[in-house]
């Protein structure tokens, strides 16, 4: 059974906290986001009920430019909890600096993926073994997991703990579940699944179960996502169709085509595309194909077409961009998708690694939507019926 760390007293008790705090990086410092801010709320309420805090996350990935430390997410995080927060690297006495800590302290822990067996996959078994996990362990009452964002890797930080200490699911966890069930879950119609981006081998596996599984009673189908489907009926895009190659997205096609046989009923394609004519946008039905440029956003037809959908809706599931947002031009698509979930009266689920930046970027809030999820990849499979091994770990615990 999952439970909530709300369902014990935690004052005066160690806990080891797994959040997500990895961001954007510019300038080497981390972009103040969704996941900075929710999980700011988690540590400074832990504070608030006198536990003493220990806090892990990564951030980004060895050999990439985002693999830094988290002192600068420490100073984000101090800001946004209002209360001073220790920090440990690996090669300190963070044993002796997690004993010494008092009723409503807080200390961060360097970047979990500095250490070396941190990205391994193992089980959760395996990963309590290692020496480091198992010290933590001896100096803390408890484990939470708090971010669904990371439940989908069997890393030492996310399921390494659960075999040592009791463990539960922390405050964001506990309603990334709770809204991901209800979108999932919901009976009222007319359902719509809103999907775009360009991750369509996350996107197709959703749109397969949802549709294999009628939780959908029709899907909005944009961005190369979408494109793809057009190209499965035989359109060719032009100038596009190399980086669809490129990409190895034409291996998608089979699946697709089977998808379209089963359900192309309930299948909703952009009518029309935005382009970027040598920076001029020029709106071109897809009759119109194929073009010597490039698609960067549904058009106008379609926008029309997408919005009145969204507002009949009573339940949205959002996944992913129709359009290249961050182009001025060729934002109108998103913003127009996202004013009509804004103002519809459906429950609204968003989520999908980029969407709290794009919600950001133009100009809406969290608070404009039922619900936004701080996760990309592992809601996505969540919303594609499967299970997540840190969830999983925390449901099996026997502590
Ligand atoms: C994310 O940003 O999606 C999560 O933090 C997981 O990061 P990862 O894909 O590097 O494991």
């Amino acid at each position: 059974m999952l439970k909530s760390i709300n369902s014990v007293q935690v004052k005066g008790k160690t806990i080891l906290v797994r959040i997500d705090i990895n961001s954007n990086i510019q300038e080497g410092k981390p972009v103040v986001s969704g996941r900075l801010k929710e999980h700011a709320k988690t540590i400074s309420f832990f504070s608030s009920k006198k536990a003493k805090t220990v806090v892990l996350s990564h951030q980004g990935r060895k050999g990439e430019s985002d693999f830094v430390s988290l002192k600068g997410h420490l100073i984000e995080l101090e800001k946004l909890a209002g209360k001073k927060i220790f920090f440990s690297s690996w090669e300190e006495n963070f044993k002796e600096k997690i004993s010494s800590l008092k009723e409503g302290e807080i200390l961060l822990m360097e970047n979990t993926r500095f250490l070396e067996f941190e990205s391994i996959e193992k089980t959760p078994l395996e990963h309590s073994k290692e020496k480091i996990i198992s010290e933590l362990a001896s100096v803390a009452d408890y484990f939470v997991l708090d971010a669904l964002s990371v439940s989908h890797r069997s890393h030492a930080s996310v399921v390494g703990f659960i075999p040592l200490l009791p463990s539960f699911m922390g405050p964001v966890l506990e309603s990334e579940i709770k809204n991901l069930d209800k979108a999932l879950n919901s009976k009222e119609k007319p359902r719509l699944l809103v999907l775009g981006g360009a991750k369509p081998e996350d996107s197709l596996k959703t749109l397969n179960f949802f549709l294999k599984e009628n939780k959908t009673d029709k899907a909005l189908i944009s961005g190369v996502f979408g494109e793809l489907f057009l190209v499965a009926l035989g359109y060719k895009f032009g100038k596009k169709d190399s980086f669809f190659e490129s990409k190895g997205f034409l291996s998608f096609i089979p699946e697709i085509k089977e998808v379209y046989k089963e359900f192309n009923s309930k299948l909703v394609f952009p009518k029309d595309f935005a382009f970027d004519v040598n920076g001029k946008k020029e709106n071109l039905f897809v009759f119109n194909l194929p073009s010597d440029f490039i698609s960067k956003d549904i058009g106008e037809n379609t926008i029309k077409e997408f919005s009145e959908e969204i507002k009949k809706a009573k339940l949205v599931v959002f996944n992913g961009p129709p359009g290249v947002f961050e182009e001025k031009e060729f934002s109108v698509g998103t913003k127009a998708v996202f004013q009509a979930m804004k103002e519809s009266n459906a429950f609204t689920f968003l989520g999908g690694g980029d969407t709290g930046t794009a919600l950001n970027f133009l100009g809406f809030s969290p608070k404009d939507f039922s619900f936004v999820s701080l996760s990309g990849k592992a809601s996505l499979k969540y919303l594609s019926g499967k299970k997540l091994v840190g969830i999983e770990a925390l449901r099996n615990s026997k502590n």
